[in-house]
């Protein structure tokens, strides 16, 4: 358990990049009343409707592992907030988890409608493509980020995730089927900066392979907590609706191992997160802190 002055310094430091990445966020964005307006209104809705800007943190601090000057680094963390949140406007859709609530605010489709909040999605997603290639990178890097963006988030990465999420809603799923799910829809979008911190400080070959094992069990544990929070959860706190995914009959870590086995397994992972920081000693210690964040946090 993290001591309360860490704890500080640690929500102090969030503050600090979510304001710089929310700086980077608003220059990609179309001011609000350009034409066609609607759509430009909903975009920033949710992006700036809050959010912990939990993803674009995990590129910063992996990044910072190995260089210092993140400068060049912020319009790829804004790219990957975009995405992250175009996948949470989709979500929330009537016709995928029909949310009415998102980072403490009417959900997308609510105030726009499903229409516009489609649109709005669509267009966050393509923006964050857009956003990487218009970013001060090297070709290169640019290439292999683009790519690996549109891989991991695709129809073999998340988006195959959300689809055996939405096939098995009602069902007995195995292990290893809800092991998949959350690998997909959620694991790899955290592993995914936590990869590109390392590409773009040009980490050795053996970090990257560290980093993507705490990533992965970062990301698992992530959906783990998301699970539990939606069935202990305050819902002002975490700022969305809870109980959703029993009432959806959804494939979660309490429907299939009950709550104190889950608990049990997010602070394993959680634990083996954070020996892989280990190594990298006091430059991890934001990291290690947030690895904390991720099973203790209440939004
Ligand atoms: C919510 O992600 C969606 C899941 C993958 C569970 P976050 O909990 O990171 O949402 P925001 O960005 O802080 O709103
Ligand atoms: C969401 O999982 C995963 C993605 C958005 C890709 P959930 O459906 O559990 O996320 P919340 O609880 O609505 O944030
Ligand atoms: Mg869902
Ligand atoms: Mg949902
Ligand atoms: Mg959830």
């Amino acid at each position: 358990m993290t001591a309360a002055p860490e704890k500080m310094l640690l929500k102090k430091d969030l503050k600090e990049k979510r304001e710089l990445v929310n700086i980077e966020i608003d220059r990609f964005l179309p001011r609000k009343d350009e034409f066609p307006k609607q759509i430009h209104k909903a975009m920033r809705h949710t992006l700036f409707a809050g959010g912990k800007r939990l993803r674009p943190y995990l590129m910063i601090h992996t990044y910072k592992l190995f260089r210092d000057d993140i400068n060049p680094i912020l319009s790829v963390a804004g790219a990957v907030e975009m995405l992250h949140t175009y996948t949470l406007i989709h979500d929330d859709l009537p016709e995928i988890d029909n949310d009415d609530h998102r980072r403490g605010k009417k959900t997308c489709h609510v105030l726009f409608g499903s229409d516009i909040a489609l649109l709005a999605g669509d267009a966050l997603l393509v923006g964050a493509f857009n956003a990487l290639y218009g970013s001060e990178l090297a070709d290169d890097i640019k290439v292999k980020l683009i790519r690996e963006l549109a891989v991991e988030t695709g129809h073999r990465g998340l988006i195959a995730g959300q689809m055996a999420d939405i096939l098995n809603e009602g069902k007995k799923v195995s292990r290893e089927t809800l092991e998949y799910i959350h690998h997909n829809k959620t694991a790899r979008l955290i592993n995914l900066p936590i990869r590109f911190g390392c590409y773009l400080a040009k980490a050795p070959e053996a970090d990257l392979k560290r980093m993507t094992k705490f990533g992965d069990k970062l990301g698992l544990a992530f959906q783990i907590v998301d699970d539990i929070l939606d069935v202990e959860g305050n819902s002002q706190t975490l700022g969305k609706t809870v109980g959703k995914d029993i009432k959806m009959q959804k494939a979660t870590f309490p429907a299939v191992y009950g709550l104190e086995k889950s608990r049990a397994m997010a602070t394993r992972l959680i634990e083996d997160a954070r020996k892989l920081l280990v190594p990298y000693g006091e430059k991890a210690e934001l990291l290690d802190m947030l690895a904390d964040f991720v099973l203790t946090r209440k939004f």
